[in-house]
């Protein structure tokens, strides 16, 4: 099993360039099963995520070509309306053809994700809103079957709780209804944006209202189109911590610093200094910094997907530190292997104070998802002598080449097989 190992301790120097969005080129593929001709997508990340989804689309009848980041996919005469549990389980994301296949088909059988190790990761607000817009829904040997006779019809959708996929379904789904939906309480992601900007690209008539509400109206026919994927502001924000974490000073390029302010207003609080331009940013700091209370919540608030990596660095800065995780029941799995690292760490509930160390250890430690991974990452830029990552299959699913990208800027950082 291939391993990451990094020699800890090093400063960080240079500049790179952040890949495109892992969260937006997932729905944005799925969307591409609405158009009735071809899509070109660019800037997408070669990551293994993306790939699942190639998979999928396939499944579906879908040809997808695929050449350094750019995704040319033509629909088949006929789609196919089935999601095998082979694929979806390897990647959640995959229940995002359930919308678009009940648009076009009005049929369409996609596998229940399952959980993975953050939380249980229901969808029950992905096909409440559905059946809200007609979809009779049933759940059989671990399969959504969901049919809409005479097609989906526009609806009034208030969603209980903030959910991307479920904000991101329903779009889709309404994007061909019959008629107007009023969603409130969407969630509203850069991701989400992206999104709509596609299928607005492609012909849809999607309207952000006020903060959380959307209006569709649904249209007969969304055809092909060109789109180039946002940067991914989670890698942004890992590169960020990484600098901050590692010191020296470290310049992402090609990245949209509105994405992520929560993360540099926090940084510069905690005594980094990051100098931001119109689509790149330098963050830089040698000094130890000062500790922060991080509260995750839905964008525009500090995102999940980068708490473990704010975490990592939380653990060698100054005082005591608060990180209470509000999305996920389950995304503390790395302050188990941080603590093997030296790191003081206490979890009360959905909170864990951090009392600040001088500097961690490397060892050898194991990644359990995408972001526990990267935390990993950042934790052995900082730490003293040698840690060893295993199962970096996870940090593959979301980060391209990491390894390369942090050796450009100077790190230690081998990845053995
Ligand atoms: C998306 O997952 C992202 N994945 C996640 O990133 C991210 O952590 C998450 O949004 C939150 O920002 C992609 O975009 C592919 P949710 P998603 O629906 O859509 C509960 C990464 O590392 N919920 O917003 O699955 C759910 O259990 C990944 O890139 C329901 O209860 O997240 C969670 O507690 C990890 N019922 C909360 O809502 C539902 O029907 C937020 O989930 C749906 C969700």
């Amino acid at each position: 099993m291939a391993k990451l190992i990094i020699e800890g301790g090093k400063p960080l120097e240079g500049e790179v360039k952040i890949s495109g969005s892992k969260n937006a080129s997932l729905p944005i593929m799925a969307a591409t099963l609405l158009a009735d001709g071809e899509c070109f997508l660019d800037n997408v990340p070669k990551v293994w995520d993306v790939r699942s989804m190639g998979f999928v689309l396939r499944t579906l009848g879908m040809r997808v070509e695929e050449q350094d980041g750019r995704f040319k996919i033509i629909p088949p005469k006929m789609l196919h309306y089935e999601a095998p549990y082979e694929l979806v389980r390897t990647m959640r994301a995959s229940v995002l053809v359930l919308g678009p296949l009940l648009a076009r088909l009005r049929h369409a059988r996609v596998s229940m994700p399952g959980g993975c190790a953050i939380g249980v990761r229901p969808v029950d607000l992905h096909l409440k809103g559905l059946a809200r817009m007609g979809a009779e829904i049933s759940i059989k040997e671990g399969y959504i079957e969901a049919h809409a006779k005479g097609g989906l019809k526009g609806a009034r959708i208030c969603f209980e709780k903030k959910s991307v996929g479920a904000t991101e379904n329903i779009i889709m789904a309404a994007a061909l209804a019959k008629g107007k939906t009023y969603v409130e309480n969407a969630a509203m992601e850069p991701e989400i944006t992206d999104l709509a900007g596609f299928l607005n690209r492609m012909g849809a008539k999607i309207k952000n209202t006020g903060p959380g509400c959307l209006e569709i109206t649904g249209v007969e026919r969304l055809k092909g189109t060109f789109y180039r994927v946002i940067p991914d502001r989670i890698e942004t924000g890992t590169f960020l911590i990484a600098g901050a974490a590692a010191g020296g000073e470290v310049t992402l390029k090609d990245v949209r610093p509105d994405h992520v302010k929560i993360i540099t207003d926090k940084l510069k609080k905690m005594g980094t200094s990051v100098d931001i331009k119109k689509n790149s940013m330098t963050v830089s700091g040698k000094k130890r910094l000062k500790g922060a209370e991080i509260d995750t919540d839905p964008f525009p608030g500090f995102p999940t997907d980068l708490q473990p990596q704010m975490m990592s660095l939380l653990c060698v800065c100054r005082g005591k530190s608060v990180v209470r995780e509000t999305i996920f029941e389950n995304r503390f799995m790395h302050i188990g292997e941080l603590q093997r690292m030296g790191a003081r760490v206490e979890i009360r509930g959905n909170s864990a104070v951090i009392t600040g160390v001088e500097y961690l250890n490397g060892t050898s430690v194991m990644a359990s998802d995408i972001r526990c991974g990267a935390a990993l990452v950042v934790a052995g830029l900082e730490a003293r002598g040698e840690t060893c990552i295993s199962r970096i299959y996870h940090i593959d699913r979301g980060y391209e080449k990491i390894e390369d990208k942090f050796k450009s800027l100077g790190a230690r950082i081998k990845r053995t097989s």
